[in-house]
């Protein structure tokens, strides 16, 4: 595997199996055509696009394969990603297959996420500073979550958005679900709670956890 490889990938994770992926993608889809239809969204759509009319689905674009990155590696130039890709459990768990729970859905102007509730297992994958590391040093507060709060598959991103947003959108999104100011959004769906975050953030925490299978590999630029 990759990790045996003297080149490192551009990131390890959990890829999501490809059947179930069309189940991933169609669930956000109807969020996304639900979320349209509430007049608490329709009041804010303004903070994602000042167009008339806002089409979620279109708004929000994404290529390759679904996953939940556990390290980025940039193929070594990150920080230490040689050492992540040298542990033993990185090594032995390599193209093993892993069920993932998606526990929540997320919508900012800027991303389209789910969030996973990784498993002490899984965990045992997360990389030291995993959280923190790069772009996310700067989210104020953020050493105060649970380790692996920032994990997440990203499902889309609006134009000109870089994918490792969606970890620091589901960070902020924690950081104020934890703090004291409650929503005075919130609304009631099927598939769960939907809050109002501000700054066009919103977030449906699943009644049901979503399960899906994935395989922890890695994969090159
Ligand atoms: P994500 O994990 O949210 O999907 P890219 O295509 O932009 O090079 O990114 C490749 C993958 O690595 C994506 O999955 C992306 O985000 C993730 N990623 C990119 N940059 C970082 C970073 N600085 N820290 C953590 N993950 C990153």
């Amino acid at each position: 595997g990759a990790a045996d490889d003297d080149r490192l990938p551009l990131f390890f994770g959990f890829f999501i199996n490809p059947f179930e992926q069309e189940k991933v993608k169609s669930f956000a889809s109807n969020f996304l055509k639900t979320l349209s239809t509430q007049e608490a969204f329709r009041e804010h759509s303004g903070e994602f696009s000042s167009e008339k009319e806002l089409n979620l689905e279109q708004y929000f674009h994404h290529e390759g394969p679904l996953h939940c990155t556990t390290k980025f590696c940039d193929g070594g130039k990150a920080d230490g990603s040689g050492k992540y890709a040298l542990q033993e459990v990185v090594k032995e768990r390599y193209n093993s297959e892993t069920k993932l729970s998606l526990t929540a859905l997320m919508v900012t102007p800027r991303t389209l996420g789910t969030r996973v509730a990784l498993t002490p297992e899984q965990l045992e994958l997360w990389p030291e500073g995993g959280d923190t590391d790069g772009p996310a040093a700067s989210v104020p507060g953020v050493g105060t979550l649970p380790v692996g709060s920032r994990a997440h598959v990203t499902l889309g991103c609006a134009m000109g958005v870089e994918a490792v947003q969606t970890g620091l959108d589901l960070l902020e999104a924690e950081l104020l679900l934890k703090g004291d100011q409650t929503s005075d959004v919130r609304v009631e769906l099927e598939q769960g709670a939907l809050v109002y975050l501000g700054e066009g953030r919103w977030f449906l925490t699943l009644k049901e956890p979503m399960v899906v299978s994935a395989i922890f590999s890695g994969q090159s630029a």
